[in-house]
């Protein structure tokens, strides 16, 4: 039988691309989404079948793993869904705090949650977490969304000592810059006191050079190598700029790239 893949957020980036590739490999894709009624496009393909998920909605998470097995029985579960919070942090309200930690942090691992009993009865499986390379190097006016990658590090970190009695692999996939609708699907915040930094930190990261860009396909690529490589590796750091990013860390340690970083975008 053909493994099967969940996948959460395939309505766009990087969910679609993963979404696209295992089924071109004869890979069971189950896409979830939030507004399945609106795609056009994954509903082409014969092995993709499209469930509807809001990830911060507890109530639809609570069935999503019981209708997901129905269509097949799911070897891997993708964790992709999210979204930016971008600008500063003073100027968030507690709705946007809680709505961005329900959806990035809480709701992925309440997906997670909902199929480890399928896959504990069948003592295999992946859960593979998107996360991003804010959480080693957080940038600038994104502390909270960069909280919420580090969180879900941290926590797939713990959960591999913890599965590992069940033949059950967890990783994560770390990207960095992506050429996707992120972006523009981010929620953007103000507060007057921080225009100018705020302005300048913008204009700074626009003029970067070191910023290139990943394509989603490229990074489904990874995602498609961390389903299939059997290996016990927790992170996969994804593309270009996350790689370059990492060394410097590695080499650096964290108080000199966050000092180059300031002068970079904020001096
Ligand atoms: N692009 C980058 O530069 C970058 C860098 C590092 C990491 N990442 C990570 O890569 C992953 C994919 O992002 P992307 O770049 O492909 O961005 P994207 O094009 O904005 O895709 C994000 C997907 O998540 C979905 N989503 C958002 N909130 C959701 C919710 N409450 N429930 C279910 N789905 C939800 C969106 O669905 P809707 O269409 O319904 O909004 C969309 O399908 C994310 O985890 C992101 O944090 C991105």
């Amino acid at each position: 039988m053909n493994p099967t893949i969940f996948i959460t957020g395939t309505s766009s980036g990087l969910g679609k691309a993963a979404a696209k590739l295992f089924a071109s490999k004869d890979w069971t894709v189950i896409a979830a989404m939030r507004y399945p009624e609106k795609e056009t496009e994954l509903t082409e393909f014969p092995n993709i079948h499209l469930l509807k998920l809001d990830i911060s909605d507890p109530k639809q998470i609570s069935g999503i793993a019981s209708e997901a097995e129905k269509i097949s029985p799911v070897d891997i579960v993708l964790n992709n869904a999210a979204y930016g919070l971008m600008g500063p942090f003073e100027g968030t309200t507690d709705e946007e705090l809680s709505q961005q930690i329900n959806t990035n942090f809480l709701g992925t691992i309440l997906v997670t949650k909902s199929f480890l009993p399928y896959l504990r009865a069948r003592k295999k499986g992946t859960i593979i977490t998107v996360t991003s390379s804010t959480a080693n190097i957080p940038y600038p006016f994104v502390s909270v969304y960069a909280a919420t990658k580090s969180a879900l590090e941290k926590w797939s970190e713990g959960m591999s000592y913890e599965l590992k009695e069940w033949g059950i692999s967890i990783k994560t996939v770390v990207p960095a810059y992506m050429q996707t609708h992120f972006g523009s699907n981010a929620q953007m915040v103000s507060h007057p006191d921080y225009q100018n930094v705020f302005n300048q930190y913008i204009q700074s990261m626009r003029a970067d050079s070191t910023a290139k860009r990943d394509t989603p396909e490229t990074i489904a690529d990874i995602v498609y190598e961390a389903a299939t490589d059997h290996k016990q590796q927790v992170h996969y750091i994804a593309g270009d700029l996350a790689t370059v990013e990492y060394e410097w860390l590695r080499k650096e340690g964290i108080e000199t790239v966050l000092e180059t970083m300031s002068q970079r975008f904020l001096s």
